[in-house]
Formats: C-alpha cells, sequence, structure tokens
C-alpha cells in the first residue's frame, strides 16, 4: 500500500476493530452521524478505522462517510461470518472474490440477487489486494505463528486444529443465520456462497459506485445454525480480535 493514500478499515461491532484502534499512532477521534471514526497511522500507513454497527444500512452509511469526509482512497472490512459450505470451517479465514446480497428480491422486475437500475449482482473485490492478504494469512496460520497469538487450550476450545484461508463468494443480508434452515435455504439457492454475514455487500456496492477498490476479510465465528450464538459472542473477543489485529499489522 502507498503511504500517501488513506485506507478505510471498518468492522461492523466494536470488537472486530478495537484491537486495531487501541494500536494507533497519532490518534484522533472524529464523531460524525453516531459515529466514532478513529484517525491515526499504523507503521507509515494513514488510515480510518471505525465500527459501523450491523447491517446492511449502517455499513452503507458508514463508508459513504469515509468515503466523502475523510477522503479515503480504498476500504478494508474485517469481521466474523458464518461457514455456508461444507469445508469452511470455525477458525478459517475466507477472503471475499465477490459479494452478494442473499435478501435482494425485485423478481418478477429484475431477476433475483440482481440490484434493481445497477444490473449487478456480484461485486468484485480488489483482486491483488485480496491475494496478498491471503498470503499472510497463510504465513499467520503457520503454526508456530499460530501458537504465538492464541494459545493452544483456547485454540482447541473452539475446535481448531489447522485453519485455513479461502478466496471466494460471501453473502449478505439483514439477517443473523441460527437455523439450519436458514442455512440450507442459502446453499440451494446460491451454492457457491462460501459464508455469511450482514455487511460486507453493501461496503462492496458503495465502494463499486464510487469506484474505489475494498476487500472483505471474515473470519469464521460459527456454523450459522442452532449452535451459531454461543460459539460468536466467545469467539469474537477470544479469537477474531486476534487475528483481525495480526491481519492489520501484516498489511502495512
Ligand atoms: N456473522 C457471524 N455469524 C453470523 C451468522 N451466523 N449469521 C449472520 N452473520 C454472522
Amino acid at each position: 500500500m502507498q503511504a500517501d493514500k488513506i485506507i478505510g478499515i471498518l468492522g461492523a461491532i466494536p470488537q472486530e476493530v478495537n484491537g486495531i484502534i487501541t494500536q494507533l499512532k497519532n490518534r484522533s477521534e472524529h464523531k460524525i452521524g453516531n459515529r466514532t471514526y478513529y484517525q491515526g497511522y499504523i507503521n507509515d500507513q494513514k488510515v480510518v478505522v471505525v465500527y459501523s454497527r450491523i447491517g446492511k444500512v449502517a455499513a452503507a452509511a458508514t463508508v459513504a462517510t469515509l468515503l466523502l469526509e475523510f477522503k479515503v482512497d480504498s476500504i478494508a472490512f474485517i469481521g466474523v461470518a458464518g461457514g455456508i459450505h461444507a469445508d469452511v470451517k470455525v477458525g478459517d479465514v475466507v477472503v471475499a472474490k465477490n459479494l452478494v446480497q442473499y435478501d435482494m428480491d425485485a423478481s418478477p422486475l429484475r431477476p433475483k440477487f440482481e440490484i434493481p437500475l445497477l444490473g449487478k449482482t456480484y461485486f468484485d473485490t480488489d483482486e491483488s489486494w485480496s491475494k496478498e492478504t491471503c498470503d499472510h494469512i497463510e504465513e499467520m496460520f503457520g503454526l508456530e505463528n499460530l501458537y504465538q497469538l492464541i494459545t493452544p487450550s483456547e485454540l482447541a476450545k473452539f475446535n481448531i486444529t489447522t485453519p485455513k484461508v479461502h478466496y471466494g463468494t460471501i453473502a449478505s443480508g439483514d439477517q443473523f443465520f441460527s437455523t439450519s434452515t436458514q442455512k440450507n435455504n442459502l446453499k440451494a439457492q446460491l451454492p457457491e456462497v462460501l459464508c455469511v454475514e450482514m455487511e460486507g455487500a453493501a461496503v462492496a456496492q458503495v465502494c463499486y459506485e464510487f469506484g474505489v477498490p475494498f476487500i472483505v476479510i471474515r473470519t469464521i465465528s460459527d456454523n450459522a445454525n442452532e449452535e451459531a450464538s454461543f460459539s460468536f459472542q466467545s469467539f469474537v473477543e477470544e479469537v477474531s480480535l486476534v487475528y483481525g489485529q495480526e491481519i492489520i499489522n501484516k498489511m502495512f
């Protein structure tokens, strides 16, 4: 990344970005539209870090503010997601190749999932930035590196043994998945989806419309089924915060 550019970093909830905010050098705070934006530096990279709150509207409003008020040049979203594809396990990380809004349905006017008047269903992330991020995460998952970040007993608590990085499709919508019925419906309609969350495709649409490169990184916190809410709370506090800090540090 180029030091003269500004990167916007956002998560949905405080736990997803607090680890990053505490590391900022020359930090300043700016309150706009019910959110607090933290400006500062990570190594020599100027960044603005914020949590959007949950859901597509909250994420879209936050991205628009990052673009218009803070003039960021690119956006990285970091957070957690529920695993959908059978190969995706708790503790893995999914880096988005593209994103889709699974709850957009203007049929029969337009095909299901297509954003009306935009004529697009899938929004692509920046390919080279995403692939570079996959390489950094692979490195983090080297066992010695991983044990330096999270103790073996914490990893065992979530059954994490050899976590993997996946690169593919992420689906977003305004629902927390906590039943197998929700999960199976999504799988049947969009079989290529790796994981589900509640903001990424909104971030993607706004970045696409403003012509700004972006990436979305999601650690799998749960299996998007009946056990999801239990796993979600403890996972965010104990694992994803640590991953997030490390991934962002390796980026700059
Ligand atoms: N983010 C993390 N877990 C999720 C789930 N099960 N459904 C939607 N968003 C999520």
